[in-house]
């Protein structure tokens, strides 16, 4: 009985000490506390009361949306609890259920109304209707309660005729995403934007639900990296200077990574060269970029990149790729590849 009991105790700590990882490792199945992948793709991270949000994309029924939006939770960006199903597939539409899309869902917190946002891409599967969705929550696990889908910009960039997104008439299509929430309690959305070759900042209303109203181009959105095609913003400030990480255009395959760095986030931005250095600078190290996460207790410039690896045969076997970066005095920044690596808190 006794050593039947040391056993099973051995096995437990084991099992523990299997699902409690010391490092981040970029690229390596990461499990949560239960010791299940994380499901949380070309997702974003929420710190509110001491405590990260992940919400992403949960694929573990595969490619579409049949399954919805994620939340797991953790206080030192290792340990990851699963939450809930902050957003499930069938509080969505039925036309971006299954199917249907419902890609990179971004949270940030209202202050005023007290309400927790949640912005999301959502699309049929063959990427036509081009939608951002909205949805609320009073708790950051959720349930998020979704308000609506619909096209934020109407503007006329010159529409390709025969154009299967209608934006002449919808407005411009809505696709990879990003919320950035400013020190001034204004918030933006980032977008690919005009069927993917121009990215849109778009200042959010008061509430954060929509749009500023009225939309004027230069004072509350602008088209910003106009022509350029880039994909998976990822915005970020860092001593007055606004930034975003960007990727190419490549559907599921990794593609080199730039940057833009502004004064102003309605522009002019300026574009910078990829990032990475090393071996897999080319792919971003087999990455797309997702978000920017500045660096829990480290000095101020260290941030956390966040991407994803999509693996495009098996989506819901997709992983990420968490490397660590440090904004220079000249404001530059480079991102190199670790195998593993601590994001603790540097002793002070
Ligand atoms: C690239 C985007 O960044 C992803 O979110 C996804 O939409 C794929 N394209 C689909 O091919």
């Amino acid at each position: 009985m006794k050593a039947a009991l040391a056993a099973g105790t051995a096995l437990l700590v084991a099992s523990l000490i299997a699902q409690t990882p010391a490092h981040i490792r970029p690229g390596e199945v990461w499990v949560d506390t239960s010791g299940k992948p994380i499901q949380a793709h070309g997702g974003g991270i929420l710190l509110h009361g001491g405590v990260y949000y992940w919400y992403g994309e949960d694929k573990t029924l595969g490619n579409g949306n049949r399954t919805g939006v994620s939340c797991y939770s953790s206080r030192d960006l290792l340990n990851w609890k699963r939450e809930s199903l902050a957003l499930p597939k069938d509080a969505m539409p039925e036309e971006f259920r299954d199917n249907g899309i419902c890609e990179r869902p971004k949270v940030i917190y209202n202050p005023e109304t007290k309400k927790y946002v949640m912005w999301m891409h959502l699309d049929d599967r063959g990427y036509a209707i081009a939608s951002a969705g909205v949805a609320v929550s009073d708790n950051p696990i959720g349930p998020f309660q979704f308000l609506r889908s619909f096209r934020p910009i109407q503007y006329d960039f010159g529409f390709a005729e025969n154009d299967r997104t209608r934006q002449a008439e919808l407005g411009s299509t809505f696709r990879d995403m990003n919320l950035f929430a400013d020190d001034d309690g204004r918030a933006y959305v980032f977008y690919a934007a005009e069927g993917n070759p121009t990215i849109y900042v778009v200042r959010l209303s008061a509430d954060f639900t929509g749009i500023e109203a009225p939309p004027v181009e230069g004072k509350t959105w602008e088209r910003i990296l106009v022509g350029q095609s880039r994909e998976g913003p990822a915005p970020f400030k860092y001593n007055g200077t606004y930034y975003v990480i960007t990727s190419g255009t490549t559907g599921w395959d990794p593609n080199p990574a730039s940057y833009a760095v502004a004064a102003n986030i309605l522009g002019p931005w300026t574009r910078k060269a990829n990032p990475c250095v090393g071996e897999g600078r080319e792919t971003t190290f087999g990455s797309q970029s997702t978000f920017v996460l500045p660096a829990p207790g480290k000095p101020a410039g260290e941030f956390i990149y966040m991407g994803d690896r999509w693996l495009r045969n098996n989506l819901a076997d997709s992983r990420y790729v968490w490397l660590p970066f440090r904004i220079e005095q000249d404001g530059s920044f480079i991102i190199a590849w670790r195998d593993q690596w601590d994001p603790a808190p540097t002793a002070r």
